[in-house]
C-alpha cells in the first residue's frame, strides 16, 4: 500500500500560475492509500475509487485518456515501458475532500503511481514521479503552476516558483493553524479560468493585484525566517483581500476568516483555489480550540488543527 499527503497552501495560490512565488506545506491529517491485488490471468488492469463510485479499465495505447486515473496509471506503464497491463485491481480511497483545495487530484495521482510502480518492480518517487503527476494535473486545469504534485510528492514544506528550483523554507517557530472546509467543492479549473479571464481582460487593473500577492508571499518568507507571528498572521489577511479581489473568494471564505479573527486568530484567508474549498487561520496554539469551536459554531463542514514545524531552511 502507498499514499500521499493533501496539501495547504500558506500564501500565494492563482499567483503562482502567473510566475510569482508561493508558500506551501503537506497536510497530513487527510490522505489517499493506494493498494494493488493481483486478478486472474488475463482481467488486464483496473483503478477503483469506491468513494467516486468508480470502476476503470485501464486501456493500453490510449494515449487520449480523459480520465485522470487511468491517464495515471498509463504514464507509469509508458515509462517503466511496458506493453501488456499487469493483472492488477488497484484501490483508491481518500479523506480528502474533493474540490476543497487541499489537492486530492494531485495526492490520487501520487499514491496511484507509487503504488503500481512498485508492485512492477521499479518505484517511482522524487523528481520523475513529481514530472508525472503533474502531467495528469493538467487535465484537472489546463494551466497548474506545479505547486500541488511538488509538496505533495516531497511531503515537505516548500517555497516554489515555477519553473525554477524547488527551496525550503526556513520556519523559526512552530507555526499552528486551524484549517476549516466549507463543504462546498470547487473546481480549481473554475477559479483559475476565471483569474485568467480578468487577468487577460483588464491587465492595467488586475496584473498589479498578481504582482502584489507576489511581494505579500516574500514578505512571509521573512517573517517565517524571523519567528515573527504577528506579521506572518497580517500578511495572511492581505493575501486574502488581494484575492478577494481577484473574485475567487466567497461570502462563506469571507465569513469563516473574520470569524477566525475575531475569535483570537493572528489572521487568515482562503487557501487553494478558492470560491468554496477551505480556510486556514494562523493561531497561538493556545488559542487553537477556541478558533475551531468558533469556525464550528459559523457553518465549517470539518476542522482541523494543523502545525508547521521549526524547520531550518
Ligand atoms: C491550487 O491548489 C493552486 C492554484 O494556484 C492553481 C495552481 O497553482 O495550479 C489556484
Amino acid at each position: 500500500m502507498h499514499s500521499a499527503p493533501g496539501k495547504l497552501i500558506l500564501f500565494g495560490e492563482h499567483a503562482v500560475v502567473y510566475g510569482q512565488p508561493a508558500i506551501a506545506m503537506p497536510f497530513n491529517a487527510v490522505h489517499v492509500t493506494a493498494k494493488a491485488t493481483h486478478t486472474p490471468p488475463g482481467t488486464g488492469l483496473s483503478v477503483l475509487a469506491r468513494d467516486l463510485d468508480l470502476a476503470l479499465h485501464v486501456i493500453p495505447g490510449d494515449d487520449t485518456p480523459d480520465n485522470a486515473l487511468t491517464y495515471a496509471a498509463l504514464l507509469v506503464l509508458r515509462t517503466l515501458h511496458i506493453a501488456n497491463p499487469p493483472d492488477l485491481s488497484i484501490e483508491i480511497r481518500s479523506t480528502i475532500p474533493f474540490g476543497s483545495g487541499f489537492g486530492s487530484g494531485a495526492a490520487v495521482s501520487a499514491a496511484l503511481m507509487r503504488e503500481l510502480s512498485s508492485v512492477l518492480g521499479h518505484p517511482l518517487e522524487g523528481d520523475t514521479l513529481n514530472d508525472l503527476v503533474y502531467e495528469v494535473e493538467k487535465i484537472h486545469h489546463g494551466t497548474p503552476s506545479g505547486i500541488d504534485n511538488t509538496v505533495i510528492v516531497r511531503n515537505t514544506p516548500i517555497y516554489f516558483v515555477r519553473e525554477k528550483p524547488i527551496q525550503n523554507i526556513k520556519n523559526a517557530v512552530p507555526l499552528t493553524f486551524v484549517v476549516a472546509d466549507t463543504g462546498i467543492p470547487a473546481p480549481t479549473k473554475e477559479t483559475v479560468g476565471r483569474v485568467r479571464e480578468l487577468v487577460m481582460g483588464d491587465p492595467k487593473i488586475y496584473r498589479p493585484y498578481i504582482d502584489q500577492i507576489g511581494q505579500i508571499v516574500d514578505e512571509a518568507r521573512t517573517h517565517m525566517e524571523k519567528g515573527y507571528l504577528l506579521g506572518i498572521g497580517h500578511l495572511m489577511n492581505l493575501n486574502h483581500n488581494v484575492l478577494r479581489s481577484l473574485e475567487v473568494s466567497s461570502p462563506i471564505l469571507d465569513k469563516l476568516t473574520n470569524v477566525a479573527n475575531e475569535a483570537g486568530a493572528l489572521g487568515a484567508k482562503l487557501s487553494g483555489g478558492g470560491r468554496g474549498g477551505n480556510i486556514i487561520a494562523l493561531v497561538d496554539a493556545a488559542d487553537a480550540k477556541k478558533v475551531r469551536a468558533a469556525l464550528n459554531d459559523s457553518g465549517a463542514m470539518r476542522t482541523w488543527i494543523a502545525t508547521l514545524e521549526r524547520t531550518e531552511a
